[in-house]
């Protein structure tokens, strides 16, 4: 090899916590997934964030906070990321290229896990963009439908193109054989319910929205409202969306729960730029 790519591959070496990537793929200009290698001794909770990042040009690290969106089974990473064109990490991340690397810091975190919620009937996964990343984990996660009856996804976007990795995903979930024996066929207790607020769609509007004037519950089938005895809720998305929801939970009588104190819903900011 050439000294330069004799240089590159000590430095490839030398990166800590580096782990391969494995798998890109594009969805819009805005949109991109990719898998990565998994550390051996990496365990974490399906829901779970953990930090990842690129090298900057002095040579430091930089990262940020991203759910992992493959759940605690499989034996690769997989996350969901916007592509900002002017962000610090998004403009070169957007870039990678299977075999690459980045950075893969393996300590997981979060409160989007089981463990936070209290028993229920009713789960509810709420989320925006990229908020549905986690609940990519948990609805491929045994455990979601072993402690379940019922599982519903909502995932709220502008354009009906930001909602196909979401679509795309729960249709693999439902027709995947290995989950169906995994879960015991509990993959079909899984609802998903897309809606656009700037594209004209078959359903359109903020989830709060729907929520308030009572179209989520018609659409469903459900009983209005939610109640603190048999809903379970997670949110992911915006801090708007996070703080309104947040906001609509406690109307009906749910209270915030954490790995600590679990309760009935709980709530984490989505990643942003
Ligand atoms: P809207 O188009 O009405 O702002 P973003 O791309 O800005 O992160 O937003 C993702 C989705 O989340 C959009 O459909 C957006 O709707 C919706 N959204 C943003 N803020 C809230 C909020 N406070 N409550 C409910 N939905 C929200």
């Amino acid at each position: 090899p050439s000294p330069a790519r004799t240089d590159a591959a000590s430095a490839t070496r030398a990166l800590p916590d580096a782990q391969t990537v494995t798998d890109v793929t594009h969805w819009t200009d805005r949109l991109f997934s990719f898998k990565v290698t998994r550390p051996a001794s990496l365990r974490f909770r399906s829901g779970e964030f953990v930090m990842i990042g690129l090298l900057k040009d002095d040579g430091k690290p930089l990262l940020r906070a991203y759910s992992i969106a493959s759940p605690a089974w499989d034996d690769e990473l997989e996350f969901y990321s916007i592509k900002v064109q002017d962000g610090p990490l998004t403009s070169r991340l957007q870039h990678i290229q299977p075999g690459e690397q980045i950075i893969l810091r393996p300590k997981p975190v979060g409160t989007l896990v089981h463990d936070a919620l209290l028993p229920g009937k009713r789960l509810w996964f709420f989320s925006t963009g990229t908020g549905i990343a986690p609940f990519a984990s948990l609805i491929r996660e045994p455990q979601t439908y072993s402690d379940y009856d019922e599982v519903i996804l909502t995932h709220t976007c502008r354009d009906v193109a930001e909602l196909e990795y979401g679509r795309r995903l729960v249709e693999q979930v439902k027709s995947d054989e290995m989950l169906a024996e995994l879960t015991e066929g509990g993959t079909s207790k899984l609802r998903y319910y897309p809606t656009t607020t700037r594209e004209e769609s078959p359903k359109m509007g903020r989830i709060t929205d729907l929520i308030d004037n009572g179209t989520l519950f018609d659409d469903l089938g459900l009983p209005h409202g939610l109640s603190p005895e048999t809903d379970r809720a997670m949110v992911c998305g915006s801090i708007g969306l996070n703080t309104d929801l947040k906001a609509i939970f406690e109307r009906h009588g749910l209270r915030e729960g954490a790995n600590s104190a679990p309760a009935e819903f709980v709530v984490e900011k989505a990643f942003v730029g």
